[in-house]
């Protein structure tokens, strides 16, 4: 089986580019944020003090996660009701950076990442697929950019739906949320030693597109 793992901060792109890229490939997209999302969105919901590690470990049984790709669409099934669009807020991405950050909600989705990888060739992405869900994997990417470059792109996102955007906001939940991600104990943000670093923070898409193709081919090519 052939993976590709990407690794990155939040905002970097990972999602976009992985998606397109399993398409191209004729891999299946796994998108491992969208899993703690999910779990983040439940944490929430039941009012749940997301930082006690001890009371998300009593709601796991309660969790029953599944993916699925309709129309070449990554949908994400929280115990049978599609989140895939609700967990899109920011409050659910901040969520999510919190409970990640727990031992016990780590190894619930780890079975879950690895026994993907082992029927079909994936491209997974999250924050320790090459360090830690899938150490032997066939490319490993560590995807990043600036965080400004990183708010500019979540801005012109914002506006595109509409939604109300505040620059300096973005960027200082982009900074808390790296913050988090990479001072946590269990598997924190971190580029693995045998993974390709790619810096977007100049590019735009189609050349960091291109950029990440050359790199899978180089290695799994
Ligand atoms: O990639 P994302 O923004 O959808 O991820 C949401 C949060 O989930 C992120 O802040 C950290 C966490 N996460 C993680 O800890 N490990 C992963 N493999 C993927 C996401």
């Amino acid at each position: 089986m052939i993976s590709v793992a990407i690794d990155g901060p939040s905002g970097a792109g990972k999602s976009t580019l992985a998606k397109r890229l399993a398409k191209e490939l004729g891999y299946i997209y796994v998108d491992t944020g969208a899993m703690y999302r999910s779990i983040g969105l439940f944490g929430l919901r039941e009012k749940a003090d997301l930082q006690d590690a001890a009371a998300m470990q009593q709601l796991l049984p309660r969790i029953h996660l599944e993916l699925a790709s309709i129309d070449g669409a990554q949908h994400i099934y929280l115990n049978g009701e599609d989140v895939s669009e609700t967990i899109r807020q920011e409050q659910v991405g901040m969520a999510a950076s919190a409970v990640a950050a727990h031992p016990c909600v780590r190894e619930f989705l780890l079975g879950l990442q690895r026994g993907m990888a082992e029927k079909q060739n994936v491209l997974m992405d999250g924050r320790d697929i090459g360090t830690v869900i899938l150490p032997k994997a066939t490319v490993k990417i560590f995807l990043t950019a600036s965080p400004e470059a990183r708010a500019q792109r979540r801005m012109k996102e914002l506006v595109e739906k509409g939604q109300p955007a505040d620059y300096e906001k973005v960027l200082e939940d982009i900074r808390q949320r790296d913050y988090q991600d990479t001072h946590r104990k269990t598997a924190p943000l971190r580029q693995a030693e045998d993974a390709v670093l790619a810096d977007t923070s100049e590019l735009d898409f189609e050349e960091s597109f291109a950029l990440l193709k050359k790199i899978i081919a180089e290695k799994a090519g």
